[in-house]
């Protein structure tokens, strides 16, 4: 499917790509294309640069459409089979490298390393070696190939074997854990991560402290980068598009929805996420549980507008997580809820036009990860916010090493001090409000998508 034997001179390869497939009643099957910053990255490069986008199959509809040879131009889709698929994604990058980075492991349960983690983590690799070789197929002499995130580490190295004249680059889109923390992981294993990234010639990474957690690991576990360069690109919100579609009518209407919901004349504190263990959306309920609790004058002056959307639900302890999101909202609003006021407005069904409704509506943005790539919930809310939101904003997300000096920092497990900056936050002045969100905005689009993508390739081609 969508082949261009061997003339790619531009290739990304990640496990979502840009196009999915759904099957209609009909049995027909739907494109559906997807948005986010290499959608925008790859726009940038022009259609005419021979660029190819490698991902995998990712549902039924996807498998079905490889089989059936449909295709769309510059997509090549695997159709890897669904249990390998399963055991690598599911087991090896979800619920284990997802949770080393995140530092989401509770002991004394977890982790387990036993006979059924070695038989995922082979499938782990037969599903690297499966984008490797079509990588090595599709690529032109000397083109650049630019692997995404955890799904993938062990590409480059596979990589570099088949095809050395290949200029191939890795971007980490989440947290590097600490040597302390990636020793968890078998020592062999460990190794054969770091070895497979160092097949690379330049890796990426969101911030300054990921990139130097990753060398720091290198330096204890790999003898050190070799050849291998690092570079930092902090991803960076899209404000024109942005713009554009948060004034569409859809969002208008939202809008409307949002606002009798939220009653006249109260303060909107929202929280946009999906239902992710590492972004802390409990500890986000209990602190506003706390600010209503300390601070009487809110009650039925402010509402939390949080919207939690599935993640990841082949994963039972995602579904256990959703349900206690639910459970808590709930609770919240049984024990402070009034005739007329709702204190918390909880959405779970996706929906991107309601998201944005509530960026633009947000008197201030709560964003309190455990630990986070990036975060750009945090930079899409200061650019669309109609009146200048405040942020609160985790110290633990990658955003705030740009973002810091404008936000309200918290620490993510302190539930007292998040009670509190939600307090500061609902107070500052408007004129201070608006200064600060100015700011926050500048910071949030300093690198958009477009520009993001492009200097990785123009740095990966120069040698820099
Ligand atoms: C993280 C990863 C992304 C991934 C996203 C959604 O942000 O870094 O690569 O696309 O989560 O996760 P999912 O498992 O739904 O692809």
């Amino acid at each position: 499917m969508a082949s261009t034997f061997g003339a790619a001179q531009v290739l990304v390869a990640s496990n979502r790509g840009p196009v999915s497939y759904v099957k209609d009643d009909d049995g027909s099957l739907r494109a559906k294309r997807g948005g986010g910053g290499l959608v925008s990255g790859l726009s940038a490069i022009g259609p005419d640069a021979g660029a190819l986008w490698v991902c995998s199959a990712l549902s039924d509809g996807d498998r079905e459409a490889v089989r059936r040879g449909l295709g769309e131009d510059g997509v090549r889709m695997l159709d890897i089979p669904a249990e390998v698929h399963s055991d690598a994604y599911n087991g090896i990058a979800n619920s284990v490298l997802w949770f080393v980075h995140h530092m989401l492991y509770q002991t004394p349960l977890e982790p387990v390393f036993d006979a059924e983690f070695r038989r995922q983590w082979a499938s782990y690799e037969t599903y690297n070696r499966a984008f490797a070789e079509a990588l090595a197929e599709e690529a032109a002499q000397g083109a650049a190939v630019l692997v995404q995130d955890y799904h993938l580490t062990l590409v480059p190295g596979m990589l570099r074997e088949l095809r050395p004249d290949l200029r191939i680059g890795h971007f980490s889109h989440t947290p590097w854990a600490p040597p302390e923390y990636f020793r968890m992981l078998p020592d062999d294993v460990a190794l054969q991560i770091l070895r497979g990234m160092l097949g690379a010639d330049r890796l990426g990474f969101l911030t300054r402290r990921w990139a130097d957690a990753f060398t720091a690991c290198c330096e204890r576990f790999a003898g050190g980068l070799g050849d291998t360069r690092i570079g930092v690109h902090g991803l960076g919100a899209d404000p024109d598009f942005l713009r554009e579609r948060a004034h569409r009518a859809d969002v208008e209407e939202r809008m409307a929805e949002l606002r009798r919901e939220i009653g006249e004349g109260r303060r909107a504190i929202v929280r946009v996420d999906r239902t992710e263990l590492s972004k802390n959306i409990v500890r986000g309920l209990l602190a506003y549980r706390q600010l209503l609790a300390d601070h009487p004058e809110w009650r039925e002056r402010v509402v939390h507008v949080a919207f939690a959307y599935p993640s990841r639900q082949d994963l039972a302890v995602y579904r256990d997580y959703t349900a206690e999101v639910q459970r808590v909202a709930e609770a919240i609003n049984e024990e402070y809820g009034t005739e007329g006021w709702r204190p918390v407005v909880l959405h779970v069904k996706d929906d991107f036009a309601r998201s944005l409704a509530a960026y633009r509506l947000a008197d201030v943005g709560l964003i309190n990860p455990i630990r986070d790539g990036m975060n750009l919930v945090a930079k899409e809310i200061p650019v669309l916010s109609d009146q200048g939101a405040a942020l609160v904003l985790s110290r633990e997300a990658g955003a705030h090493e740009e973002m810091g000096e404008d936000a309200i920092t918290v620490n993510p497990y302190d539930i007292s001090a998040t009670a509190e900056a939600l307090h500061e936050a609902l107070t500052l002045s408007p004129a201070d409000r608006a200064e600060r969100c100015k700011r926050l905005a500048a910071a949030a689009t300093a690198l958009p998508p477009a520009r993001w993508f492009l200097d990785q390739l123009n740095a990966l081609r120069e040698g820099s």
